[in-house]
């Protein structure tokens, strides 16, 4: 090539200014596109903010209230609940997960008692509740699964008579989502809908979680449960499964690691695809903000856009706050 040979085709002309940039802008985000995962517990007035995770607390149903209500108010109409369970209520059968008067379906109530138009979502799933720490039940050192469905199916029928918009089973049992889709159907809840965690890898981000909840397994790993991280074909075995099951919308988890699959099931399947950024990403970004190793915020932004670049439609996203707050200024 010449040196004179004229460059015809110059792509920085499109990044010329913010106007254009604004003009061919593919992206962008709104905080109706973001869920919110909170923590809870027992109590009054608490707040106790989670080591592993900056910004984020557990919080007792009165503040809970509170925070739906601010972030409601950012535009953010959708939460996800996890219940933190005291230690003297786990077995091994996850009992609790189903009584009526425990701590998440007063908190779903006082939820939806607070901001009707806010969609609450609920996690089923045995761990919080379980003494083994486990997604299923466990005997003899295995997690079965065919034992496992009922019990997630009365809890997801507590949550539903709570007031749970979306049930979200984040256990990866096989089958599970079309069993809890009769469950809901036969109790008469046809109108709530499963958002299925449908491509949930064995991953070490969720290492914070863990510890807000407690909620590690007692021994072993899931890894026979939840899928392995070196595989992509599994995750479109599970959507057609999910999907032919009832599920509402599908999910990807952890998000920003996982972009491939997010794409690969957003062009592939109909149904709407969620993402979950989980918090081992909420907690990398924060510690290495806090650091000065890079500006949290801008790093926030771009792994959120990244995400929904890759086809989420929705976010799970402990950001939705400060991303909205963003948003809105
Ligand atoms: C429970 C559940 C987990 C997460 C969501 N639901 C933990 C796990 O499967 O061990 C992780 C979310 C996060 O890390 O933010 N089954």
């Amino acid at each position: 090539m010449s040196s004179k040979m004229p460059i015809r085709s110059r792509p920085r002309r499109n990044r010329s200014s913010e106007a254009v940039r604004g003009l061919i802008r593919e992206t962008s985000l709104s905080p109706s596109n973001f869920i919110l995962p909170l923590f809870i517990t027992e109590g009054k007035n608490i707040s106790e903010p989670i080591e592993a995770m900056p910004g984020q607390s557990r919080l007792s149903v009165d503040r809970l209230v509170l925070k739906v209500k601010e972030a409601r108010a950012l535009g953010v109409m959708a939460v996800a609940l996890f219940p933190k369970i005291e230690d003297r209520l786990k077995d091994s059968f996850a009992k609790e997960s189903t009584n009526a008067k425990g701590l998440l379906p007063r908190a779903i109530r006082a939820a939806k008692d607070a901001c009707p138009d806010v969609l609450v979502i609920s996690d089923v799933a045995m761990d919080p509740y379980s003494s083994d720490g486990h997604d299923g039940l466990v005997k003899n050192g295995l997690v079965l699964n065919d034992e496992t469905l009922p019990i997630l199916a009365q809890m997801a029928i507590c949550q539903a008579e709570a007031g749970a918009d979306w049930i979200a089973p984040s256990d990866m049992m096989d089958g599970r989502v079309g069993y809890l889709r009769s469950a809901l159907d036969e109790a008469g809840y046809t109108d709530r809908s499963i958002l299925a965690y449908t491509a949930k890898y064995a991953s070490a981000f969720y290492g914070p979680f863990r510890q807000a909840l407690d909620s590690a397994p007692r021994a072993g790993d899931k890894k026979t449960y939840q899928m392995d991280p070196a595989n992509r074909r599994e995750a479109i075995r599970e959507a057609q499964l999910d999907i032919k099951e009832g599920a509402d919308v599908i999910m990807v988890k952890p998000a920003i690691a996982y972009l491939d699959v997010i794409r690969e099931l957003k062009s592939r399947f109909a149904v709407p695809v969620a993402a979950y950024q989980v918090s081992g990403e909420y907690a990398m970004i924060k510690a290495a903000g806090d650091r000065g190793w890079l500006d949290a915020d801008a790093a926030m932004m771009e792994s959120l856009l990244s995400i929904r670049r890759a086809g989420a439609d929705m976010t799970l996203t402990y950001f939705a706050v400060d991303a909205s707050r963003i948003l809105q200024s």
